[in-house]
């Protein structure tokens, strides 16, 4: 196999951590570069075990920074660029839209630029099923990769925006891209502000678990491990200029998700505490993945394996996810759930 560069962003984030591990430990011929800004959502203590690999770099930066994106492309050549960075927290949104704007629209024009710019093999942006807008609860419907975009949150609108930009650049530039749409993913070092290890990290707490509204909203639940291998698919088979959908037909409520981790841990559902609903609560997210597993994709988890899996990870690495509630989180959820939870 001929020596790639491959530029991950976002990559000491959930996925974007989860993927940097899978590429360098599976192609040791590949230079796995880490860009990222280290937000609130970035850490870079869960790359203790390939830091030391000789094909992973990280590098600190901001991919709104024009100057330092040309430059960077321009001396490294990368063959791939695998784009995660953005703000990816829909509640965050709704408080400070702002900055999911210049993150996730014109951060991503910034890579395309430079993609542009100084030449790759393909770009692929990782967006997620939201920009779909919402489905009914009817089970019989699904978002396919023709379904038109309808976002209703500010994240989802901007991540449509930035889908929208990697599509113009494809149809006027003919630059190589893929877009990924995905589904709810879950799984080892999800940041705790996410409904999945949030609640698993307050039932072990034994404090209350705030589920909005009624608690039936569903979700479409992908574990993190088949996404990589889902991205990876796409960055070397995907046809340019495509659009995949990701998801592994894992519907559930959010109450079930919830009970599921309740029970799995031995705790009461008297943690369970019905909060205000979000604001435009989108009501069920649906995933037909079938374009993706013509292309030789299939999920390997089902949400009980998958949960099961995660729940464990999350009881044998407490060190991880006590160290990320403390400091700035602890100061988040306090302001973002004061009104809501008791
Ligand atoms: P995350 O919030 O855990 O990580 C985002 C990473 O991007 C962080 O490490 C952060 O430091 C970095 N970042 C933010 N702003 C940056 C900037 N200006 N420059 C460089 N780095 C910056 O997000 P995630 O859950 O891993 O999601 C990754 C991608 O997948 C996002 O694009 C998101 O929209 C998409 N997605 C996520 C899900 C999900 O369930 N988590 C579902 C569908 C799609
Ligand atoms: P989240 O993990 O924020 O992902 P997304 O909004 O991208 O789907 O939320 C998943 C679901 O869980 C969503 O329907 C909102 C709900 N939720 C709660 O009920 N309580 C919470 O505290 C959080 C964070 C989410």
């Amino acid at each position: 196999m001929t020596k790639k560069k491959v530029l991950v962003t976002g990559g000491a984030g959930f996925i974007g951590g989860n993927f940097v591990q899978y590429m360098v430990e599976k192609y040791p011929n590949y230079d796995i570069y880490n860009l990222d800004l280290l937000t609130y959502a970035g850490d870079l203590t869960k790359h203790g075990v390939i830091e030391e690999e000789e094909n992973y770099y990280f590098i600190k930066a901001d991919i709104g920074d024009r100057e330092s994106m040309m430059e960077l492309f321009q001396k490294e050549n990368f063959d791939f660029v695998i784009h995660f960075a953005a703000e990816s927290h829909v509640d965050r949104s709704i408080t400070d839209p702002e900055i999911f704007v210049r993150t996730n629209v014109q951060g991503t024009q910034v890579l395309l630029d430079a993609a542009k710019e100084f030449g790759i093999t393909k770009f692929v942006h990782v967006s997620t099923d939201e920009v779909y807008g919402e489905l009914d609860f009817d089970p019989n419907t699904f978002f396919t990769e023709e379904t038109p975009l309808q976002p209703n949150s500010p994240y989802s609108a901007s991540k449509a925006s930035s889908d929208f930009l990697v599509r113009a650049y494809h149809e006027t530039y003919e630059l190589p891209v893929n877009i990924t749409r995905c589904s709810n993913n879950y799984g080892p070092y999800h940041f705790p502000e996410k409904l999945i290890p949030l609640t698993i990290s307050r039932v072990l707490n034994d404090q209350t678990v705030p589920v909005y509204g009624d608690g039936k909203n569903i979700r479409d639940w992908l574990h993190v491990y088949d996404h990589c291998a889902a991205i990876d698919l796409v960055m070397h088979e995907g046809l340019s200029g495509e659009v995949y959908n990701v998801g592994g037909h894992n519907e559930k409520t959010n109450l079930e998700v919830v009970k599921t981790i309740i029970e799995t841990l031995g705790k009461s559902e008297e943690l369970i505490e019905f909060v205000t609903d979000r604001l435009g609560h989108d009501k069920r997210y649906a995933i037909d993945p079938t374009k993706l597993e013509k292309l030789g994709w299939e999920p390997t988890y089902t949400f009980e394996t998958g949960i099961a899996q995660t729940i464990q990870w999350y009881l044998d690495n407490k060190e991880w996810w006590e160290r990320i509630i403390s400091g700035e989180y602890q100061n988040y959820f306090e302001v973002y759930y004061k009104e809501i939870l008791n």
